[in-house]
């Protein structure tokens, strides 16, 4: 009988120590498959998940003998926490490790979308060379907006500000002599306000019955024009409609998406603007990242089986059935 049940792609040198340790069941396309997810997680102690695995209710209801289930990441939307806490089950989570890749990417859009880098790139590649075609904005000066100022926000604030940009943040979450926010120099202000005044907005919330659709025709319209949009955080925050005809009436001036409301998407409009990068949710995967999540979930898993408290758990610690 395994004791752990993978079954996401999760590789790595700390899934090798797991196998050392423990009997894993290995199935990285499981996800796929809700009928026999549910069946292999029968009799395993851990279950060890990325965001794609459904962890309904009824999933952690056919886990009789879990007593953790690890999710290599930060967002939890895909994950039953109260379902698995009213069951006495740990959910332990990696928040911190992928931040810096994440916020990498942002940068890494904010720029590309301001110097047109993959219209410029397809361009070149054709044959052309259109250098006035391709005049672009320079980002120093401006205003950067996050929007949700968790650590994933911080990191992407700290990197626009070492651009020169000016930091305004939204987050319900915080008070403006936030250490953070003193550091950045950052206003804290409204939604209303940053959308007003940023010229470029960059999503970092997590997916809530609050935040879906919070993006929709109206926060938009309220978006200062030409103002460039980024989204690495999760699809379903923004209205995907609404977020195209901004583009296509020149409201904004360009938008980079990592995540979608539907993953993977059907190809649409939004394929076909060329003021649109999108991206196959990869904000978190790079190779540094992916070693310290791995590291980090297979780590507080092995905690747990070993009796000890989960170093990032959601609502409990030590779960309240034995290990
Ligand atoms: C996360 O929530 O950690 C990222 O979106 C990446 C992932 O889910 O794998």
């Amino acid at each position: 009988m395994p004791d752990i049940l993978i079954s996401e792609a999760i590789q790595g040198a700390a899934v090798d120590a797991l196998r050392s340790r423990f009997d894993v069941l290995y199935q990285p396309a499981l996800w796929e498959s809700p009928g026999a997810l549910a069946k292999a997680v029968r009799c395993c102690r851990a279950l060890i998940v990325r965001n794609q695995t459904p962890v309904t209710a009824s999933l952690v209801v056919a886990g009789k003998e879990l007593v953790v289930i690890g999710r290599a990441g930060v967002g939890l939307d895909n994950v039953d926490t109260r379902a698995a806490d009213d069951a006495g089950i740990v959910v332990a989570f990696t928040p911190d490790q992928n931040a810096i890749s994440v916020a990498e990417l942002a940068i890494g859009m904010m720029l590309s979308l301001a110097r047109f880098i993959p219209a410029a790139d397809r361009d070149t590649k054709s044959g052309n060379w259109n250098r006035h075609r391709f005049t672009g904005a320079e980002v120093y000066g401006k205003t950067f907006g996050i929007v949700g100022a968790g650590k994933i926000g911080y990191l992407t604030a700290r990197r626009a500000k070492a651009f020169g940009m000016r930091i305004l943040a939204c987050d319900p979450f915080l008070s403006p002599d936030n250490t953070m926010l003193c550091e950045l120099q950052a206003e804290l202000v409204e939604l209303d306000e940053l959308l007003a005044r940023a010229d470029v907005v960059s999503c970092h919330l997590p997916s809530t019955p609050l935040t879906v659709g919070m993006f929709d025709a109206a926060r938009f319209r309220a978006m200062k024009s030409g103002a460039l949009f980024i989204n690495t955080a999760r699809g379903n925050v923004v209205s995907e409609p609404a977020l195209l005809e901004a583009l296509k009436n020149g409201r904004l001036g360009g938008a980079a998406l990592d995540v979608r409301s539907k993953e993977p998407p059907q190809i649409g409009e939004l394929e076909a603007l060329p003021n649109v990068i999108l991206t196959p949710h990869i904000g978190a995967f790079t190779h540094e990242a992916q070693d310290r999540v791995a590291t980090a979930i297979c780590r507080d898993v092995t905690r747990v089986l070993d009796g000890m408290p989960a170093m990032n758990a959601v609502h409990r610690a030590v779960p309240a059935r034995p290990a």
